[in-house]
């Protein structure tokens, strides 16, 4: 039987990863079968468990299953222990669960070397401060930015990132009233807010002459990417590229292969 590999969910239906993964499968000529797995909210566990009893090697998981996978692995890498949530399961000998997340790292890697965006010294504004955000953070201050303040309609959530993160770099966090006028070089929007449409109400003059990414993928521009353009931003990114790039990363941990991204990210957009 082929290995097993999946990524797990509720809803799952729309996941662009089985075919990003075979598509990486196809690239690097390993042979293993990738499905997307449906479970309710109180069957995570028993779903993974009857997962890996079926030869299975490895999982993605997404919303909302994120921090439960985080408590129920047996072991966690150093980033998936601070962003507080699992995205990649790697299934070790004797069925042990290696935790791991890597959305920080494909994030940091669309910017760098898709997009041609070094964080190195730049000024980041982030909108959000949910599981998302907190996934990411890590990452992001790894790559050494000179300063981030992260924005949120819930202060105290941005406040608690701050807190969380103070010791790796100069992070601030506020309110979206409080971000001002100061231009900045990236803001990214971390917010689930153009699920709604809305917009997080911070001033035109943040994101004019900045980079602006959105975390968010969609066939057509956000909400805040068209903000963003009409507010004089000087680059609109979507999410796609950060989709494809924490895909690449949780193949390599599993086959230790690593896949060529960017005609995935290519052929994804022209599908989806
Ligand atoms: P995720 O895992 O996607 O980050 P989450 O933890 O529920 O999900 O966080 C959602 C984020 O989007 C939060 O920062 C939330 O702000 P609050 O902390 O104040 O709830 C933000 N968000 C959601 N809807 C929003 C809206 N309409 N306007 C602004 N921010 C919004």
């Amino acid at each position: 039987m082929l290995d097993q590999y999946a990524v797990i969910g509720n809803p799952i239906a729309h996941s662009k990863s089985p075919f990003i993964h075979s598509l990486f499968a196809e690239q690097t000529d390993q042979r293993l079968n990738y499905t997307a797995l449906l479970a309710e909210v109180d069957d995570f566990a028993a779903r993974v468990h009857a997962f890996i009893e079926n030869n299975g090697k490895g999982l993605n998981v997404t919303v909302p299953f994120k921090l439960e996978a985080w408590k129920m692995v047996n072991a966690r890498s150093q980033r998936a222990e601070k962003a507080g949530a699992v995205n990649t399961i790697i299934v070790k000998d004797a069925g042990l669960l290696m935790g791991d997340n890597t959305d920080g790292i494909g994030l940091v890697n669309d910017l760098k070397n898709n997009l041609g965006f070094q964080i190195k010294n730049k000024k980041i504004l982030v909108l959000g401060a949910g599981g998302a955000v907190r996934g990411v953070l890590g990452s992001i201050m790894n790559e050494q930015p000179k300063s981030i303040v992260v924005a949120n309609r819930t202060v105290a959530k941005a406040i608690e990132l701050e807190n969380l993160f103070a010791e790796e770099g100069c992070i601030k966090g506020l309110g979206f009233e409080e971000v001002g006028d100061e231009p900045y070089d990236l803001v990214i929007n971390g917010t689930a807010a153009s699920l709604s449409g809305d917009l997080p109400p911070i001033s035109t003059l943040a994101v004019n002459g900045a980079c602006c990414y959105d975390m968010m993928y969609a066939k057509t521009d956000t909400v805040f990417m068209a903000w963003a353009r009409e507010n004089k931003a000087i680059n609109v990114w979507d999410g796609l590229g950060m989709l494809v790039e924490q895909a690449a990363e949780s193949f390599f941990l599993w086959r230790g292969v690593r896949p060529e991204t960017a005609a995935v990210i290519q052929k994804v957009r022209e599908i989806y």
